[in-house]
Formats: C-alpha cells, structure tokens, sequence
C-alpha cells in the first residue's frame, strides 16, 4: 500500500462526518478511499427514515417515531413510506383493503408450507416462500413502478399467511386461513393461535410492526438495494433482504437475547453473566447499534410497552432481569454509546405474547418488508448501479505452475 493510500484509509477510519458518494463522477483508484463496513459512507439519498444517532431520534418521513407508535396504525405506516404522506380516511381504507384482498395463498402455496421440513428454521421458510411468490407472478420482471407496487404489496401481505402457516405446520397443527376482517397484526396472532388474539395483543403486535418498519439502510435494506440496483426483481431484492437480516449481528439478535434471558435464568446470576461476557470480549444481544450513540428511540418506546405486558402475562421476572442487565450494561460500557437497541425490549414483549423465540426474527421481516420495498421503489425512481471496489491486498504477478507440479 502506498503513502498516499494508507493515509486515505488513516483518514477515512477517523473521519467523522460521512462522505457523499452520490455524484456522477468517477474518480480515479488513488481518489478513492476505504471504509470497511461502509461506516462512514453515504451511498443514496433517501426521504424515508431520518436517523439522529446522537440525540436518539427516529422519524419516518418526518414523523416522530413515538408519534406513530402511539397513533398511527401498521397499514396506514405502509403507506405512509410507500407515498411519503400521510393517507386520506378514503386512501387508508382503499390501502387496507388492497392489502386484505391479498392476505390470502394460492393453493399451490399452501400446499408448499405444508410440504416444508418440519424443522426448518423458519427464517429459512419464510425466505424461500418469498422467493417461490416469483414462481406464479407471471409478471415477476415487470420492473414498472405499477408492477413494483403491486408485488410489494402482495409480498407484505402474505407474509403473515407464511411465518404463521408455516408454525402450524411444523406444529403438526390444521393451516388457518386469513380472515379478511382483520387487520395485518390481527390477522397474523389469528392465523398464528387460531383464536383472535384481544384488542390489546392485537395493538401491542401493531406497535410492533409500525416500531420495526424502516431504519434507513440498515444492512438488509441495503442488501435489497444493492439487488434492485441491478434491475433485478422485487421478489429477489426482499429475498435478499430476508437472508440479510437473518444474522445475529441485525434483526437475529432479538432470538439472541431471549435465549440470552433463559440461559441467565436468574436475577442474581445477571451481573457475573454480563460481566464475565464483557470480559471475554463477547457481545451482549440487543446492545450496541452503528448509528446509535444515544438511546435508541425504539428501544425507549418498547422498555415501557414490554413492562406492561410482562406484567400482564405474568413475565415481570424477564423484564427485571432485562432491567438490570441495562443497569450493568450501563455501569461498564455506557460511556462508549452502548445502549439498548430495539431487539432488546422487543424480545421480552413478542415472548410475553405467546410468540416462539424463532418467529421474533421472521416478525421484524414482516414489518420491515414495507420499508425494504419503500426503499426499492424510492431507489429504483433514480438507479444507479451499485458496485463499490475492494481494497486488492494479494499477490500480484504469480508464475502459474500445473497442478502436477505443485
Ligand atoms: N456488547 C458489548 N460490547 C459491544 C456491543 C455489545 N452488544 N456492541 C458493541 N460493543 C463494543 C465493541 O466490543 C467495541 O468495543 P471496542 O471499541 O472496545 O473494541 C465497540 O463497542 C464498537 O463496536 P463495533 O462492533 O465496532 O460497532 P459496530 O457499529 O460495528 O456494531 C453492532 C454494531 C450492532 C453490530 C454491535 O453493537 C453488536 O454486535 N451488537 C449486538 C448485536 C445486536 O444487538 N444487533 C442488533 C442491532 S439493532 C437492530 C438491527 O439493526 O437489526
């Protein structure tokens, strides 16, 4: 590496404010700079989510997070992100009926649940039935922004018929079909129990989903980008995301800290827990976040709402163990920024819903499906191809010898 390169990689790895790489120009392989894990980078121009990670704020298209989790609803949030503005009565209920018309599957997806391996992963189930939504849309690669719309809404729609088909089926239980009567989170607790859950379930499942429906370009959003950008399909690009988000590290945590609270088991056994974690430099699920330095907004929001609900349903040992893994985690490493992130109270309420750990993550897809999908069709109004560059650090040059010889 030469001079000039190994003091653009010093300097991008210490730059604070984030750099623009929108414009049209290429610039040349000593202009460029490095930044492993994109974490000072700015790749597009969005009006989606505003982020503030330093004042912990939240806004989707400019609406307080809180604001919406207190009053909005998870269809009218849909559409909210889809036309960037708040809908008409007559719009929301033209939406919410669009969307329930569309809650339903083929048969011949049904039969497909029915036909998955009972003990798949249902985050494995919930991306291949995505994927397998392109094989009966005769118009998979219509990449007009009706036919984009369209298959955004199908695929937020059906999404619940898969996560809770899919349980009932490895359950050995009957399949439930959507009642189109209910909302998105109501639908989803029926199909899921088989009884419609209460108003309160049914609005805690809501929050949940209006809370976890768009944060900027996470990493499965922009994983749905970077396959968009291709001029590839929606179906590959929301398949792409749920593979994404799949990982521990984005929306895997919050399974992550629900075992972590089972493994722990105890109150007293919390502090030498997180303690002899942080001394093994191991990280504790549902804190930390990139963008976040202060208090995640979400995660404000969801410590009260789990308490609440932990306290309905007889789970308060969960949120005091929750509590004062956040009072320790604030004691030891509080001073560098790391604060509960939304996996963290989300864990605590999806368990005290009666939700098995491995749907917390299937969950967070169905809601984020509607900012991934926002985030295409905003991309795709303006495509650019993205294909960032690697830093080469191999060998140059090498005598190739046969394989005999070697
Ligand atoms: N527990 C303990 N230490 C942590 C944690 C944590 N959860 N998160 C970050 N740190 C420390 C890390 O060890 C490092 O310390 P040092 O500077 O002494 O080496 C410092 O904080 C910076 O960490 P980083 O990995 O460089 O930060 P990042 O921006 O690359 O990572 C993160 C962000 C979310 C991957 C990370 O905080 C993490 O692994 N958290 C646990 C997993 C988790 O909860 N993920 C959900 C994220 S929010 C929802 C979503 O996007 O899906």
């Amino acid at each position: 590496m030469g001079f000039y390169e190994m003091g653009c990689v010093f300097f991008s790895s210490f730059i604070l404010k984030p750099r623009f790489l929108g414009g049209s120009m290429s610039v040349t392989m000593q202009e460029m700079h490095t930044d492993i894990g994109l974490v000072n980078t700015i790749v597009a121009r969005s009006s989606l989510s505003f982020i503030d990670g330093e004042k912990g704020v939240l806004e989707y298209v400019g609406y307080d997070i809180d604001d919406l989790a207190r009053q909005s609803t998870f269809e009218e949030t849909a559409f909210l992100l889809w036309n960037r503005r708040l809908p008409s009565n007559a719009e929301l209920a033209d939406f919410s009926s669009q969307i329930r018309t569309n809650y339903d599957l083929s048969e011949s997806m049904w039969d497909m649940i029915a036909s998955l391996p009972r003990d798949a992963s249902p985050m494995h189930a919930l991306r291949t039935l995505t994927s397998a939504l392109a094989l009966e849309d005769p118009r998979a690669d219509d990449s007009s922004e009706e036919a984009n719309t369209r298959k955004s809404l199908a695929m937020l729609a059906k999404m619940p018929c898969f996560i809770a088909g899919f349980d009932r089926h490895r359950k050995g239980l009957d399949l439930v079909r959507p009642d189109s009567d209910c909302s998105l989170a109501e639908n989803f607790l029926y199909m899921l129990t088989g009884e419609k859950p209460t108003e309160s379930m049914a609005r805690a499942m809501d929050i949940c989903l209006i809370l976890h429906a768009d944060h900027g370009f996470n990493a499965s959003t922009f994983a749905s980008l970077v396959t968009i950008s291709t001029l590839s399909d929606m179906y590959s690009a929301v398949t792409t995301a749920i593979g994404t988000l799949k990982g521990p590290l984005h929306g895997g945590a919050n399974q992550g800290v629900m075992l972590m609270l089972q493994e722990i088991g105890d109150i007293d056994a919390v502090e030498p827990y997180v303690m002899s974690k942080l001394a093994s430099k191991q990280r504790i699920m549902g804190f930390g976040h990139r963008v976040y330095k202060a208090y995640d907004p979400r995660a404000t929001y969801l410590k009260t709402f789990a308490q609440a609900i932990a306290e309905d349903t007889g789970n308060i040992n969960l949120f005091d163990m929750s509590k004062k893994i956040e009072s320790v985690m604030d004691r030891e490493v509080g001073s560098k920024g790391i604060y509960p992130n939304v996996d963290f109270y989300s864990a605590t309420t999806y368990f005290s819903l009666g939700i098995d750990l491995d749907l917390f993550t299937p969950l967070f897809a169905m809601s984020r499906v509607s900012g991934w999908t926002a985030h295409c069709l905003e991309y795709l109004a303006n495509n650019r191809l993205i294909r960032p560059r690697c830093d080469y650090i191999g060998p140059h040059g090498q005598a190739y010898t046969q394989i005999n010889q070697r």
